[in-house]
Order: structure tokens, then sequence, then C-alpha cells
């Protein structure tokens, strides 16, 4: 469902000098969009502090403040490894899949490539640039699109947009442009420009959060859970646009998701992470292959073959 050649705004050169649709050079020789090394990232919580006994009510809700003092006091901070250790390549172009239980790490992993937080070891390059050390030109290459997006609910799309173009620095009338170019590009009737976000469906709303990531032109889209607690035919045209962006403008998309069936049909290779790690990667056919020895199995089955196994594994370790 290429639609090139549509949209000739899209194609021009960006604010940052470079051509639309073309690749940055990269800055290391590996030619890679993305590169973790050994990336690592804990987090301290704080447990629930023992709050059974006689106390009242009163007493209780009291206790609810000292909480974290409490909790320090009995020991309860517990380190959680967020993410752990993990390598992995991205080639420029490709869309790559995260596939992982909830709070296997796949936000975290997602916010250290964004440079939203920083890793406790390890190395991460876009386009052969640190995303520490380099963090200011990362941003230029990067958007990331979380599946909470904050928007100006009683606003428009046309304004959120028109908001997000002047806090990204683009002159107004190329920001009109770009904004209308935008919008068509979505498939929004003219008539939705100008409603109200709230009265747009999830789907046209998160796909807006995708637009309006394109106003930065990022070579590298990091889309965390672009479909979750989307209705069907949402969910379709979101992955659709998604396939749009990645063949048209030649983005890298990495996406994290529950959903098997997308992440099977729209990824080129999909890592399935687990605790922190990345377990498995491979294209979808060489992860049925390995994992469930047969190309027709599903993603699912996949999921479990390698989720599942870790489970045992970590029984018997127990036993
Ligand atoms: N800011 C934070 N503070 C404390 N713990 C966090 C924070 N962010 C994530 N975690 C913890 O790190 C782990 C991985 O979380 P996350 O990356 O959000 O997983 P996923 O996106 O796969 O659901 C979870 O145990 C989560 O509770
Ligand atoms: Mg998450």
């Amino acid at each position: 469902m290429s639609s090139s050649g549509r949209n000739p705004v899209l194609l021009a050169i960006n604010q940052y000098g470079q051509a639309e649709g073309s690749q940055p050079v990269p800055d290391r020789a590996s030619g890679l969009a993305i590169e973790c090394v050994n990336v690592s990232k804990s987090f301290v919580e704080v447990g629930d502090a023992d709050l059974s006994g006689p106390d009242e009510a009163g007493v209780r809700d009291g206790r609810q403040l000292l909480l974290p003092f409490l909790a320090r006091r009995r020991g309860r901070r517990r380190r959680v490894d967020a993410v752990r250790a993990v390598t992995l390549q991205v080639y420029p172009g490709e869309i790559i899949g995260i596939l992982g239980q909830n709070g296997s790490g796949k936000s975290t992993l997602i916010r250290l490539m964004a440079t939203l937080l920083l890793p406790d070891a390890g190395n991460i390059y876009i386009f052969g640039h640190d995303v520490v050390k380099e963090a200011t030109l990362v941003r230029r290459y990067i958007n990331r699109v979380s599946v909470e997006a904050a928007f100006f609910k009683k606003l428009s799309p046309w304004e959120n947009l028109r908001y997000a173009a002047r806090l990204y620095g683009l002159p107004p009338d190329r920001a009109a442009c770009e904004v209308r170019a935008i919008l068509d590009r979505l498939g929004l009737k003219r008539s939705k420009f100008h409603e109200p976000m709230e009265y747009l469906s999830r789907g046209q709303q998160q796909k807006v959060a995708i637009a309006r990531a394109l106003l930065t032109s990022p070579v590298v889209m990091l889309l965390d859970e672009p479909t979750t607690g989307l209705d069907p035919r949402s969910r379709r045209e979101v992955q659709e646009f998604v396939q749009e962006i990645n063949r048209e403008r030649q983005a890298t998309v990495v996406l994290t998701s529950h959903d098997m069936d997308e992440v099977d049909r729209l990824c080129d290779r999909v890592a399935i992470m687990e605790a922190g790690e990345v377990k498995a990667l491979g294209t979808p056919a060489e992860l049925k292959r390995t994992w469930c020895g047969r190309e027709d199995a599903s993603m699912e089955d996949v999921f479990f073959a390698v989720t599942g196994n870790l489970m045992e594994e970590e029984t018997a370790e127990n036993a």
C-alpha cells in the first residue's frame, strides 16, 4: 500500500539539512542504526512496608506518608534489574519488534535508546553516536511515541501539531505545510483536522501521535506499544501507517507489542525479552524454526517456547 510521491512536502530537506528519507551518515564503521552493547539498567523499588497489625485506619494513613522511610528502615528497598546486559544490533531501515511480558524491560530499553534514561553500564549508539555523550545529536535522529502520548484533548489535531511544530522549532509557514501534509498522509478527513482530539477514535489519536513524531523527521522511530488498547480496525490502520513510514522514509522502527501476529507480520526481526534480558532474536521464520522446529508455528508458539522454557529452567533452579 505504498503511496510514494503522494506527498512531496515529506520528501523535502528537513530542518537539520538532511534529505528526507535518507539515513544519516554513521559515525562508526558499523553502519548500524542502533547498537546496544552490554546495556544494563536497574532501579531501586521501594517495597510495601508491613502495615498489618493493630493500627487504626487513621494511623495507617499517617504511616502511608512515612512508607518510603519505614521501608528503608526495614530494608525493604529492592533493586530491580530492568535491563540486563542487552546486546542488540538494529540495521538501518528494518522494523524490529520487542516482545515480552509486562515488566520484562521493553520500555526501559526504549527509554535508554531515546536518551531519557542513563544506562548503568554498557553503551548505546544511534548511527554510531553515543546516546550519553552525544545525546543532543542523537535526539535529532530519534523520536519516541509511547502508549501514553499526551495531547491537549480539547484542541484539534491541527492545533496540537502546530503547537508541537513550534516546540520543535519549525518556521511557522513551513510548519503549516508540514502539518497539513502529515494529516493528509494520515488519511484523516479534512473535517477531522479541526475537531477536538477527544472526539477522535483511539486509532486516529494514536496516528496523530505518530504523525507528531514525524515532524522532527526522525530516522529512528521508537514506538512503545503503538497499538495497545486499540480496536482491531484502528490497530490495523496504525500498523499500516507504521509500514508506510518505514517504506517511504526508510525509517528504522523499533516497536514493542503484546500482539504476536502484529509482530509476526510487521517485523523483519523480533527480540523476545524476559526479566531484562534478550532471550531470543531473529527473523520470525528463524525463531519459529529454532524454537518450534517448524516454520508454520505461530509467534505465540515461539513466545511460549522461549518464555515457557525459561520458567521451567527457573523452577528447576529453585528446586
Ligand atoms: N522509573 C522506575 N522506577 C522503578 N522501577 C522501574 C521504573 N521503570 C521501570 N521499572 C521497573 O523495571 C522493570 C521493567 O519495566 P519496563 O521496562 O516498564 O517493562 P515493560 O515495558 O516490559 O513492561 C519493572 O520491574 C518495572 O517495575
Ligand atoms: Mg512498557
